[in-house]
């Protein structure tokens, strides 16, 4: 197997930042979903793919997304070009006879099981978000995740009861997909990035055993 250069490293991890001042360049749906098509062969346990992304590309839709925002990071939202909602889908386990189809007894595990069902949403939707973020650098995006922000309020403005009148399709209405964390997309202004924290080294982070 060919190894990444080291430029390619360098654009996924080692000067991949955290950005949350945005150039003017905008983002296409095309890109979207072109992230998508990288992102989603990331593995997920039982090949469930839990995680639902929310592209909030429109300032109607970042206004929903306003009253829940922590206040440091409502500038950075507001002007980035897009800002994904990573959620999860408590009902995933419907999506099993067709993603691991191999083992017909898969979704009735879970459906029986609620702590495993959340346990397994919770991770396997952050890892894809993770996915999300290294195939949008791959693609020559920027990225800037975020917590800060009351999940019981973005679940109510987007996952709650009634029709999202500009949501290409309707398939979270019906209170079972949760907001995990934020992520804003755009092309990063290098100019407005502070000095980069740095990380624990080898030692302090692992163990060889
Ligand atoms: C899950 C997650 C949540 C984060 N939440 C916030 C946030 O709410 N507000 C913020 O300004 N930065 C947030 N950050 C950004 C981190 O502070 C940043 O990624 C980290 O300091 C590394 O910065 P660097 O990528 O520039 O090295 C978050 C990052 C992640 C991965």
């Amino acid at each position: 197997m060919a190894n990444l250069s080291d430029e390619s490293l360098n654009i996924l991890f080692g000067e991949a930042r955290t950005f949350s001042v945005w150039t003017r360049e905008p983002v296409s749906d095309k890109t979207l979903r072109d992230i998508y098509e990288q992102a989603k062969w990331g593995p997920t346990s039982s090949n469930s793919g839990p995680a639902r992304f929310v592209f909030l590309r429109s300032q109607k839709s970042k206004e929903r997304l306003r009253p829940a925002l922590a206040a440091g990071n409502v500038e950075k939202t507001m002007t980035a070009p897009v800002t994904v909602i990573i959620a999860y889908d408590l009902k995933f386990y419907e999506t099993l006879p067709k993603l691991f189809p191999h083992n017909p007894a898969a979704r009735d595990a879970f459906s029986r099981n609620p702590q495993l069902v959340e346990a397994t949403a919770k991770r396997n939707s952050s890892l894809q978000g993770a996915y999300l973020m290294l195939a949008a650098r791959a693609l020559g995006l920027d990225c800037g995740p975020m917590s800060g922000f009351d999940n019981a309020k973005v679940d109510e403005a987007f996952f709650g009861a009634g029709k999202c009148e500009d949501c290409e399709q309707e398939f979270f209405p019906e209170g079972h997909v949760k907001s995990n964390f934020l992520c804003n997309l755009g092309y990063g202004d290098r100019s407005k990035l502070f000095h980069r924290s740095p990380r624990l080294e080898f030692n302090e982070a692992c163990t060889l055993l």
